[in-house]
């Protein structure tokens, strides 16, 4: 059953900003990509951890969100992995290493989530 939570204004998303915030109990991000604004949970499909706290610190450009702790990166709207495990904090590793860091994993996107703004109050629908 889908849950509709309240996270903000639409001027609490500016663009190119990647923004954390706690959906009812859900770490989840949102970032703005033009007119639209998306979301997706604050956990890595790699082994779960936080993708805005890590050692490589938060890295968000062109809509795409890098993890801070093995580098996999995804398209925030889509969820697409683009990258996986290519690295540690926010460092490049050699390309042989990459299959050590994924721990056996298989890449995976992230889960997204819709974003709905109805008279000026944004939502999450988790
Ligand atoms: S936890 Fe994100 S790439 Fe490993």
């Amino acid at each position: 059953m889908t849950r509709r939570v309240r996270i903000g204004t639409p001027e609490d998303f500016p663009d190119g900003t990647l923004v954390t915030v706690d959906a009812g109990g859900t770490g989840v991000i949102v970032a703005r990509d033009g007119e639209t604004l998306c979301a997706a949970r604050n956990r890595c499909p790699h082994v779960g951890l936080s993708l805005t706290s890590g050692p490589g610190g938060t890295h968000f450009a062109d809509g795409v969100v890098q993890c801070p702790w093995h580098n996999s990166r995804f398209t925030l709207c889509s969820g697409e992995n683009l990258d996986w495990t290519p690295g540690i904090a926010g460092r490049e590793m050699p390309k042989w290493s990459q299959r050590a860091l994924s721990l056996g994993r298989k890449p995976a996107p992230l889960t997204t989530y819709p974003v709905v703004v109805e008279d000026g109050v944004v939502y999450v629908e988790l």
